[in-house]
């Protein structure tokens, strides 16, 4: 029999990284030898062991395997509050945030609480392919402003001026970036408060890599700046400030009307963030481990450095990033393009890097490569 599967499914592309899950393993398999994996970053220092020994307790808790109920629990409430009071200066009410089952979570579902079919979203090109697909999925439409070198990978006003329409809904917006490592000032972020007021547009800022920034640089949160909440929500992870990537942990705060938006949506499509997660949650947000943070950003630095001279004997350029785990770098002037230079790379020297064009056309020329990777045996691929 023919399964009959929905037009939908037309719309948009696998995502990226199970379609080069596949290839590795085609790759390994042909070579006999395991790949030097510098393409998706898994944050993979390993979680603090305060935190999963509390973790450990939360679990053998009488309520852990039951139901956790919709939203957040009081603790996790209260600590996420808390947290964004001392970290931003940002007060939340009890409406203005919800946890979610990771950042991605959010990226999935905002657009079915935001947009119909037809209606249109700008999206930064290059960019999280989590903020197209699920536009795609349900007949939106993503509309791609650009972030290009020439204007330091920042956005420009101006382009966002010509490209806005009648039908557009909203914008994403990333920073500190995946993939370009480009971070944002609250300076740069006001006008684009601005430019939503003035369109009656929202702004879904995902900020998944507040906490890992480099060289003394601090993350803002859109939120900070006064009225934003009237316009934008903002999207946070576990996953990277503290290496629960697996756990699946996230929340939104923001904008109370899309919050509950979303809410409504996730009240069809999930059963909520677990107790023992929302537990460690509120554990991790309240009990800062310093030690282990500063140990985690120190590792993903010296691996960016290390990463970035081997990817130099490639004749790949790059601007030394000031947040985010990736390095956004330019292929050489000989290489045909970024696919066919990726391709070559993995089956002649069995290493991964991502084409940039996985994150939108303007990321012809470009790779994306993880520095969050396992690299004790570099000098043998380079
Ligand atoms: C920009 C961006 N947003 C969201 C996510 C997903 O984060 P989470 O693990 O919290 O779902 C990622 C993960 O790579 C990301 O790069």
């Amino acid at each position: 029999m023919i399964i009959r599967l929905s037009k939908r499914l037309e719309q948009f592309p696998e995502y990226i990284f199970t379609r080069l899950n596949r290839t590795i393993a085609e790759v390994e398999k042909a070579s006999g030898r395991k790949v030097l994996n510098l393409g998706m970053g898994t944050p993979d220092v390993p979680p603090s062991a305060e935190y999963l020994a509390k973790l450990g307790e939360f679990v053998k808790s009488p309520e852990a395997p039951l139901y956790p109920g919709y939203g957040a629990s009081r603790e996790f409430r209260e600590a996420l509050q808390a947290w964004y009071k001392t970290r931003f200066n940002v007060t939340l009410a009890p409406d203005e945030l919800y946890p979610l089952l990771g950042a991605k979570d959010g990226t999935g579902h905002l657009p079915l609480a935001l947009l119909d079919e037809g209606d249109e979203i700008l999206t930064p090109d290059p960019g999280y392919p989590g903020f197209s697909g699920p536009v795609g999925m349900i007949g939106a439409v993503p509309v791609y402003y650009r972030l290009t070198e020439a204007n330091d990978f920042k956005i420009d006003i101006a382009e966002l001026e010509k490209k806005v329409t009648k039908k557009t809904k909203g914008i994403w917006v990333n920073f500190p970036s995946n993939p370009t490592g480009q971070v944002a000032t609250l300076e740069e972020l006001r006008p684009l408060v601005a430019f939503a007021k003035k369109h009656g547009i929202c702004i879904l800022y995902d900020n998944a890599y507040a906490e890992i920034t480099f060289g003394g640089y601090k993350a803002p949160s859109i939120l900070e700046i006064e009225g934003a909440k009237d316009v934008a929500v903002e999207l946070g992870s576990f996953s990277k400030m503290y290496s629960f990537a697996g756990f699946r942990m996230g929340w939104i705060v923001g904008n109370r009307d899309i919050v509950a938006a979303l809410a409504k949506v996730k009240s069809q499509t999930d059963s909520g963030l677990s107790t023992p997660l929302q537990k460690l949650g509120a554990y991790a947000l309240s009990h800062p481990d310093a030690e282990w943070s500063k140990e985690m950003l120190k590792s993903y630095e010296e691996r960016r450095d290390i990463i970035g001279k081997h990817i130099a004997k490639l004749g790949l350029t790059f601007a030394v990033p000031k947040g985010g785990l990736y390095l956004w770098a330019k292929i050489p002037e000989s290489a045909k393009d970024s696919e066919t230079f990726c391709a070559e790379l993995l089956t002649k020297k069995q290493i991964v890097l991502t084409p940039g064009t996985a994150f939108g056309a303007s990321g012809e020329r470009y790779v994306r490569v993880s520095i969050c990777a396992n690299i004790d045996k570099i000098d043998e691929y380079f």
